[in-house]
């Protein structure tokens, strides 16, 4: 089944990265985020090489798959995205975000994932351009801006990159989730959802809180409360 790349509605989709989640236990880790109001899972895929941090690969996201009914939003982190694509989306990944920096042809690979049945996102580092990545946006269903640099969890939020939020919101003209991801927390999500972004991936902040619903209703506000397409609604 090819997913259709149509205009959206506009939600706030708030995202926990199982990257903080306790790994040895991570069907309940995720049916923690469920009961606690999330939207999506997000899975951070690294390869060792694209980012210098390993961690999963096709056959985690399809026991997750197994485990709960959220969709699951697969970040891959990976060298060459074309050769795996396949595999994640048979796993069962919703969303499939691939980097713009690894792929030779972008609107290619995201064409590849659509025909799979999986929505295609493109994700960009915070020292990519976005410029020259029209066509491969307009083939997607999901702009990914880092704001930090890829492989870890827990680094500090780069402010710098809320303009490159702001652009890709331009640039996708709503037929696109537009996502960050890298030290979000209830104050940083408020500038990246002053620019457009909805969808927000949070692992420390959702993991380490001492209340797991209340983080996420919060980061939930702070989209609801500031962009610009929500406020007020
Ligand atoms: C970084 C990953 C992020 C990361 C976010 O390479 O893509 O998803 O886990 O973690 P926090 O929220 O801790 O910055
Ligand atoms: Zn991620």
């Amino acid at each position: 089944m090819t997913a259709p790349a149509t205009t959206r509605t506009i939600a706030p989709r708030i995202a926990p990265s199982i990257l903080s989640a306790d790994f040895a236990r991570l069907g309940e880790e995720v049916a923690r985020l469920e009961a606690a109001g999330a939207d999506w899972v997000h899975v951070d895929v690294m390869d060792g090489h694209f980012v210098p941090n390993l961690t999963i690969g096709p056959p985690v996201v399809k026991a997750l798959r197994r485990q709960t009914r959220l969709p699951l939003d697969v970040h891959i982190m990976i060298a060459a995205p074309d050769r795996l694509a396949e595999a994640f989306c048979d796993a069962g990944a919703d969303y499939l975000t691939f980097h713009a920096e690894a792929s030779p042809d972008p609107v290619r690979t995201a064409e590849a994932i659509r025909r799979c049945g999986t929505r295609p996102g493109i994700a960009i580092k915070p020292r990519t351009p976005i410029d020259g990545l029209d066509d491969a946006i307009g083939a997607c269903d999901l702009v990914l801006v880092m704001t930090v640099e890829p492989g870890f969890g827990g680094q500090a939020f780069m402010a710098d990159q809320v303009a490159k939020v702001e652009a890709a919101w331009r640039r996708a003209g709503g037929r696109a989730e537009i996502e960050v991801d890298g030290g979000l927390d209830d104050s940083t999500v408020v500038p990246c959802a002053r620019a457009g972004a909805n969808a927000v991936v949070a692992g420390t902040y959702v993991f380490r809180a001492k209340d797991m619903k209340a983080a996420i209703e919060a980061l939930r506000r702070g989209v609801v409360a500031n962009h610009p397409s929500l406020r007020g609604s």
